[in-house]
């Protein structure tokens, strides 16, 4: 009994060995072995500190660095052997540790505590996994302003109540997408800041003992600064739940551009296509190409929002100060990474696999009456109040509906009945060109004017 108790590297007070049904449900080493590599940066930076004190000695330190150089290989190389009995990630390593090197390895975590070492893991995972996303969002953000650029001009109707309202470009309709993304990498940046500061040297809850420099750990880690209180230093999670509510944000725009995408797809509307290695066809109906790629993000979407639930769930209630809840914490965290990451990978190189089918948008530019707010407009520039011109014009959309046509459809005679300030220059108004190129102003659909964010998006990023 006591020996199979000892086992564990915190034994020591115990009389009898957890079943094996607890130690499962205890352990986190499935899910937290991916932080292997911060794990091992953490213990060289808070070793490196206690050799500068003169906390550990010389040749512990380079025992220890040894020690986990040959650890970091394992592995790497898929030789090292986690074992569910120790628990963790940080008492897998910490063992090895010891078998390789000795003493020197039981030296490692003096004046530290899984809690504040879990904590410093997962921020420097995070802060990591923040950079790739930056980077995978800035190269779709410019594949969205590439798009953009080749449909500056390409006129499509823009929908309010998903009805049409009036012509924008699809330029235009793009960069309303990238300036969402740019909002989200603003987000990501600022939750990069509060991730990156240090909670080591917080030790169990209260601090260390020791003469400790944390300081000079946080400076070696890359972090910003430290954690100013011991207590929150090892129960803060805040930073993994600003982080879930980043990417639901991303997410939840992903998934609207989806939604669209799924529209533009079906050849009722037939706005676009997209290559096909991001289609997959049907079973049974051998016709079908279906845009899975665009619908499973939009799914994704619920997934993560349900892991910024999960979080906020997960600290509710909790006293200060760690508590062994917070291991719930990994298994939301890790997969929203995975599903912006992986998201992101495919959106990126999707945004280039997207063929715009510019006849069929400007024959829907046809159905729906969409320069009638132009009409509109020209009667107001001729002195008409709005309201009436609004009304005047409701009666000539009346008329060009019953005749099947639109409105630059009807004569010159016909649009004076509606109201005799109408002159032979209507028809400049009418036409889609003539309502893009009017808009000609910062944030409108004009395509200059959409060249011209272009230019500023391609600086900003
Ligand atoms: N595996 C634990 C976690 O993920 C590490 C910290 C455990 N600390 C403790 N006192 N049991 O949070």
């Amino acid at each position: 009994m006591t020996s199979n108790a000892n086992q564990y590297t915190w034994a020591g007070r115990f009389s009898e060995p957890v079943s094996d049904l607890v130690k499962r449900y205890t352990a986190s080493v499935d899910f937290d072995q991916r932080m292997w590599r911060q794990d091992i940066r953490g213990s060289l930076a808070h070793a490196r500190m206690l050799a500068r004190q003169g906390i550990i000695t010389a040749s512990d330190l380079a025992d220890i660095e040894r020690g986990l150089g040959v650890i970091h290989e394992e592995i790497e190389a898929g030789r090292f052997v986690w074992s569910l009995d120790l628990e963790d990630v940080h008492l897998n390593i910490e063992k090895r540790l010891t078998a390789l090197v000795g003493d020197a390895g039981k030296r490692l975590h003096t004046g530290r505590s899984r809690n504040d070492q879990v904590a410093t893991d997962i921020r420097l995972y995070l802060r990591d996994a923040i950079d790739d996303i930056q980077a995978l969002l800035k190269q779709f953000r410019s594949a969205l302003v590439d798009l953009a650029e080749k449909e500056a001009a390409t006129p499509m109707p823009g929908f309010t109540h998903l009805q049409v309202a009036q012509p924008v470009t699809f330029g235009h309709h793009l960069l309303a997408y990238f300036e969402m993304f740019s909002r989200d990498a603003e987000r990501f940046a600022d939750c990069r800041k509060r991730t990156a500061r240090l909670p080591l040297g917080a030790a169990a809850l209260a601090g260390a003992t020791y003469p400790i420099d944390r300081e000079s750990v946080a400076a070696e880690l890359g972090f910003e600064a430290v954690c100013e209180n011991s207590l929150d230093a090892v129960s803060d999670r805040d930073f993994a739940i600003e982080f879930c509510a980043a990417c639901s944000l991303f997410m939840m725009h992903i998934s609207r551009l989806s939604e669209e995408l799924v529209m533009w797809m079906s050849p009722r509307i037939g706005f676009i296509r997209i290559a096909d290695r991001f289609c997959t066809g049907s079973s049974i109906m051998p016709q079908k190409k279906n845009p899975d790629v665009p619908e499973l993000a939009r799914g994704k979407t619920g997934r993560v929002y349900g892991h910024l639930m999960s979080l906020l769930t997960l600290m509710k209630s909790q006293p200060l100060a760690y508590n062994k809840d917070n291991q719930e914490d990994k298994e939301p965290l890790f997969d929203a990474v995975d599903t912006v990451t992986d998201t992101l990978r495919i959106f990126a190189d999707m945004a280039d696999g997207i063929t715009v089918r510019a006849d069929n948008m400007a024959e829907a530019l046809t159905q729906g009456f969409a320069t009638a707010t132009d009409l509109a407009d020209y009667l107001v520039k001729m002195g008409l109040p709005f309201r009436d011109a609004h009304e005047a014009v409701g009666q000539a959309v009346k008329a060009a509906e019953s005749r099947g046509v639109d409105l630059s459809g009807l004569t010159l005679d016909e649009l004076k009945t509606f109201s005799p300030l109408i002159g032979e220059d209507v028809y400049a108004v009418l036409t889609v060109a003539g309502s893009l190129a009017a808009r000609n102003h910062i944030g409108g659909t004009a395509p200059e004017q959409v060249r011209a964010a272009i230019a500023r998006a391609r600086f900003r990023l």
